[in-house]
């Protein structure tokens, strides 16, 4: 019998309770033996629950119980939940989460107490939801020089672009929706502004590059300025707005991370990318291009990810398994020096003035909806250049890049 204490009883912690129950069998056969859920801790009480039988109220009670070997941390944010999963490998147990928030913050940290401590601390829930990308890129793709990884991460607003694409509908009711079917964050503006897509490339980037990509150090915006108005735009040049996580490395070993709403071309795979589904693009100097995809956000599919950590870690109790994460800290370039394509809505400005301030090269775009502003798909410059050519010239309604 291996026993788990399973922090926190929200929507991805019942999910991790319903899918050992469900799924009982064929874990207890996979993990080698029995996974029973010995402890639920959680602040509130769930009278008619099963769950109150195993409920508990202090983290004491699973730290000093030496028959307690996984700790699965799904309670969200950084505290108590760091403070928790630091006191569980201390204590020798191993840990997993779908926290990333934690992970992003104190991942490397963590990874150190579980290789001092011989068990293991897994976060594979904390991507791209049920998609197995990290023990893809911690095993799988371990031959290779990983150089480039992009992709959609966070369902939401994956999610809520699609319904404003599909249905016209806009930002606040797509984000309603969004809620109401527990994609989104308990603050959804993480979601919204970016900020959870960017944690998570930086933990994938951490672990593709064997570094440590500091979140909050990669250039981030979100999608609440795209309008009706841009998706109209985007149907007349037959490409569909992403939000996207991009990271390279440059054979100098300098790193290039950006968080932001992309035009993607109908030709990219991101492309057809819909609904809450999430993707990610790897591309190795040996492997060339691959791409997984898979369930971004919701209770089981995030669930389903956090169990197969919990079954790998029984497999492996007192085993620690190498990560590829490390010390060294990424140093990342300079946004303004990143080179892009950006398409731009100008307003009471003519195409000449307008190649005035952009260069030669400009591609205009009419939408017959939309009078009075003009598009237009700038040459290749850096992001530096084109702040400059948008203020040189004024008037700019709205700027999207293009996905290469
Ligand atoms: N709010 C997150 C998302 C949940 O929408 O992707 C999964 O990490």
């Amino acid at each position: 019998m291996i026993n788990i204490a399973v922090l926190g009883y929200g929507t991805v912690g019942s999910g991790v309770v319903e899918v050992i129950r469900t799924n009982k069998e064929q874990i207890g056969r996979r993990a080698g033996d029995e996974i029973r859920v010995k402890y639920v801790l959680d602040l509130r009480e769930f009278p008619g629950d099963p769950v109150q039988d195993v409920l508990v109220h202090d983290f004491d009670t699973i730290a000093g119980d030496p028959e307690v070997d996984i700790v699965v941390e799904v309670m969200g944010g950084f505290e108590p939940a760091h403070t928790f999963a630091k006191r569980a490998l201390e204590a020798g147990k191993s840990v997993c989460t779908s926290n990333k928030a934690m992970v992003a913050k104190f991942g490397a940290e963590l990874l150190e107490i579980a290789r001092e401590k011989n068990v293991n601390f897994m976060f594979e829930a904390s991507c791209g939801g049920g998609i197995p990308i990290i023990r893809a890129l911690n095993g799988s793709l371990t031959a290779d020089v990983i150089d480039q990884v992009a992709g959609i991460l966070n369902g939401t607003t994956n999610y809520m672009l699609y319904r404003m694409r599909v249905e016209g509908s806009d930002f606040g009711t797509a984000l309603k929706e969004a809620q109401e079917k527990g994609y989104a964050e308990a603050d959804p503006t993480a979601d919204v502004d970016g900020h959870d897509a960017r944690r998570k490339i930086a933990i994938l980037s951490s672990i593709a590059y064997g570094g440590y990509m500091d979140a909050e150090e990669v250039y981030t915006e979100g999608i609440r300025d795209i309008t009706p108005e841009d998706m109209l735009y985007a149907e007349q040049m037959g490409m569909r707005i992403k939000l996207l996580a991009v990271s390279r490395q440059m054979p100098d070993g300098v790193c290039a991370a950006l968080v932001a709403p992309f035009l993607v071309h109908a030709e990219n795979p991101l492309f057809a990318v819909n609904d809450v589904f999430n993707a990610v693009f790897v591309h190795g100097n040996m492997l060339g291009d691959a791409m997984f995809y898979g369930s971004g956000a919701g209770k089981l599919p995030t669930a389903s990810a956090v169990v197969a950590d919990v079954i790998e870690e029984a497999q492996h109790l007192h085993e620690h398994i190498p990560c590829n994460w490390g010390e060294e800290k990424l140093e990342l370039q300079d946004p303004q020096e990143v080179d892009s394509l950006f398409f731009v809505r100008v307003t009471g400005k003519t195409r000449e003035e307008i190649e005035a301030a952009f260069g030669k090269g400009c591609e205009f775009v009419s939408c017959p909806s939309l009078s009075g502003e003009t598009g237009v798909i700038t040459p290749r410059m850096t992001h530096r250049e084109y702040y400059a050519a948008a203020e040189k010239i004024g008037g700019v309604i709205s700027m999207i890049r293009i996905k290469d």
